[in-house]
């Protein structure tokens, strides 16, 4: 049994509290909340114990929530805490709380691995360095885009080796989450600077790869444009394929239109969070033209990395096999059966 916390309550806070809490070997230890709005209702509605910074538990209280104490007491309390705090603040947790209490921490994909608010030594990805996360301190989850990068790009590696030139990648980015409140603009913008391109690096260290983001005006997924260039003639579609049949967390789809057509089924068809968990492949648009496969998966950004923080709690805490991991937290999330569901039934 291990005493989780999770700081913050936010897309992937609240995502990791339903996961993490039914999870018969964590003992929950609750979420921490930094502004007093609806959420805080919902987190108690849900019988999580809510922990907030010290000067805000008198004003909870006057306003009749019923928190349990500081985010300093459950820090205290916890073995390990999971931080989702919005992107960069990761950072001055670690200073203020976790170093000083001598706490364990995973950190989400906003925080940086190099320079001076690094707040830990690996990017973790399950598909590429799970056991490498084994008795680790600190580790950040490599962010959706990372994580979905790692599962599609591994498999090829490993089935065609140094055939493999260079991978060129657009990020098509979703604009913000669909709980978020802020306005989408009518834009299509580039990032000067993608992270991504290194993150993935960190743990596929000879990888080729050129990374450019751009976001569009959506709130619904991410889409991938990958270009894997070969040597010599590209294998065939079925080759491409074959290597992710048995992948876990990656589905193949044959007739989805777009990202919103793979975010609204999962709505409908009732998936926890209405998140999928995964990448999905378009095998309609997979395309081989002379040394080059192009690949398009879309990728469920705000459902990607919550199983892979159960994996990396696996690792970090229980130094548990890589299998038997992967068998307890597709229990957890279903994720095998919701594969099923959208390649045989919604997308076939
Ligand atoms: N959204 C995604 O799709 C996605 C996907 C993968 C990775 N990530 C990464 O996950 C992290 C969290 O992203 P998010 O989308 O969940 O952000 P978010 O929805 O903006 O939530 C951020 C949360 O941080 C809380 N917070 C404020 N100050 C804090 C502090 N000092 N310590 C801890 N929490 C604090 C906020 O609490 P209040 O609301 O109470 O103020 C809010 O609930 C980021 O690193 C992000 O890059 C996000």
């Amino acid at each position: 049994m291990v005493k989780v916390f999770i700081n913050g309550y936010g897309n992937i806070g609240r995502r990791l509290a339903t996961a993490l809490s039914v999870d018969k070997e964590i003992q929950f230890v609750g979420v921490a909340k930094y502004t007093i709005d609806e959420k805080v209702k919902e987190a108690l509605d849900n019988h999580y114990n809510v922990f907030v910074p010290e000067d805000m538990v008198g004003l909870c209280k006057e306003k009749g929530y019923d928190v349990t104490g500081t985010v300093k007491d459950a820090v205290g309390r916890a073995d390990l805490v999971v931080d989702a705090a919005k992107e960069g603040g990761g950072f001055e947790n670690k200073k203020n709380l976790y170093l000083p209490m001598n706490k364990p921490a995973i950190f989400q994909g906003g925080e940086d691995r190099h320079g001076e608010f690094a707040v830990a030594d690996m990017i973790h990805n399950s598909r590429v360095n799970y056991d490498k996360a084994a008795g680790k301190t600190y580790v950040i989850q490599g962010s959706c885009n990372v994580s979905g990068m790692g599962r599609i790009m591994q498999p090829l590696k490993e089935k065609f080796g140094d055939r493999i030139l260079r991978y060129d990648v657009s990020l098509i980015r979703r604009w913000a989450d669909l709980e978020d409140t802020k306005a989408v603009k009518d834009s299509i913008e580039w990032d000067r600077n993608p992270h991504h391109q290194d993150d993935v690096k960190d743990f596929i260290p000879d990888a080729n790869l050129y990374v450019d983001a751009f976001k569009v005006p959506s709130r619904m997924m991410h889409l991938h444009h990958m270009m894997i260039r070969f040597k010599d003639k590209a294998p065939t579609r079925d080759e491409i394929l074959e290597c992710y049949r048995k992948e876990f967390g990656v589905a193949i789809l044959k007739s989805a239109k777009g990202t919103a057509d793979v975010r609204k089924k999962a709505i409908e068809l009732g998936f926890v969070h209405g998140d999928t968990n995964m990448v999905h492949i378009h095998e309609d648009i997979l395309r081989v033209q002379d040394d080059t496969v192009k690949l398009a998966y879309s990728d469920d950004q705000t459902g990607m990395v919550i199983p892979e923080n159960h994996m990396l709690i696996q690792s970090m805490v229980f130094k548990r096999p890589r299998a038997e991991a992967l068998a307890r937290t597709d229990s957890l999330f279903q994720m095998s059966k919701k594969r099923k569901i959208l390649e045989e039934e919604a997308f076939k």
